[in-house]
């Protein structure tokens, strides 16, 4: 396992995340059970994760309670990243949002905080006032956020230094390489990449549109551009035969690769796809296999527009 260091901070994260939205059993991925849930994060840890990412909104906090839960006596080996909704961005319910969730986590300090989506009736420097204070009172070691485009991100950086910014980013989905990767790169802000996976396309378990199942066909590099979307799935099938590699290995490779990237969150609900998607950190892909993943991807960047909201489109989208 690789480990790099995210922000300015000193905290060393593992190149590959746990995802835990799964874990909330409610939503896009269906139930899950909890048990393996717990057994899934167990096998992360061997296979040397030591980055989490869950969020008070999955399931209503319950796949926090989970990952708390699973962590165990193993807490001190890992670092919890765990994101704030947007309706709590306000000073009593960020610290009340920042106290339920050390209760689920049973910890005493969150690593890294993170504003899930931006509240645009709050202006920024409030709740980064509230951060800095969470930060100084030990509540939390370090802040990022999330979804925050060009605007956003830059209002953030005048109120204080977001350490990430987690974001939609996969062979699928570039489409932040236009805007904000740039701001994070000059500003060490690091990228964390949420949906690496494309929610399961690019592990080659769909063969056409029409199998992808009804909540992840929401995603716009489906609705819109489903054909070229699965160009790049079938690409990216050959060059994993070529090289004897898992798909998701080759997609999570091809992303840990791109500028600005710490660290990929792949989605997890089993102990194998733990121990999959680990070894994708250890796999150096041959410089011709990126290029042949890029230029596979290029058409489809072309053809979708410039906002990076994964699911909503045009004057919809909650991106500025
Ligand atoms: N900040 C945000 O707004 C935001 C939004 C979305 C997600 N996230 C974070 O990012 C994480 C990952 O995103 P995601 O779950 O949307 O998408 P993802 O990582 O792109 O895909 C996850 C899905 O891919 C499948 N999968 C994973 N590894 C596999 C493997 N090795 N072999 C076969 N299938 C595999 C699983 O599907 P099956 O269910 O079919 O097994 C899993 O549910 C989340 O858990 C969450 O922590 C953040």
């Amino acid at each position: 396992m690789r480990y790099r260091k995210l922000g300015k901070t000193d905290i060393q994260v593992s190149a590959v995340c746990c995802g835990t939205m799964a874990m909330a059993s409610a939503g896009t991925f269906g139930e899950q059970d909890d048990e393996l849930s717990v057994q899934t994060v167990h096998a992360a840890l061997d296979a040397g994760v030591n980055f989490f990412d869950t969020a008070e909104g999955y399931g209503d906090g319950h796949s926090t309670e989970v990952l708390g839960r699973a962590l165990g006596d193993r807490r001190g080996q890992v670092v919890i990243a765990t994101k704030v909704s947007r309706q709590h961005l306000a000073e009593p319910d960020l610290i009340q949002a920042c106290e339920n969730s050390l209760r689920r986590l049973r910890t005493d300090c969150i690593d890294l905080y993170q504003v899930h989506w931006p509240n645009h009736n709050i202006p920024f420097g409030e709740t980064a006032a509230v951060l800095e204070k969470l930060r100084q009172g030990g509540k939390i070691r370090s802040w990022g956020v999330s979804n925050f485009g060009r605007a956003d991100l830059s209002e953030a950086l005048e109120a204080g230094h977001p350490e990430v910014d987690q974001l939609p980013y996969s062979l699928l989905w570039r489409i932040v390489e236009h805007e904000i990767a740039p701001i994070c790169v000059a500003n060490e802000v690091s990228i964390i990449c949420y949906s690496p996976l494309a929610q399961g396309l690019l592990t080659g378990k769909f063969a056409r549109p029409e199998d992808v199942p009804p909540e992840r066909s929401r995603a716009r590099y489906c609705k819109e551009a489903a054909d070229l979307s699965f160009h790049v799935v079938n690409e990216l099938r050959a060059a994993s035969e070529e090289l004897g590699q898992p798909m998701a290995d080759l997609a999570l490779a091809w992303l840990l690769d791109r500028p600005g990237v710490a660290s990929v969150i792949a989605g997890m609900r089993t102990p194998e796809q733990a121990r999959e998607n680990a070894r994708a950190a250890d796999l150096e892909l041959p410089p011709e296999v990126v290029d042949r993943l890029t230029t596979a991807s290029q058409p489809l960047l072309d053809a979708l527009d410039t906002n990076p909201d994964m699911w909503q489109a045009g004057e919809n989208s909650r991106y500025r």
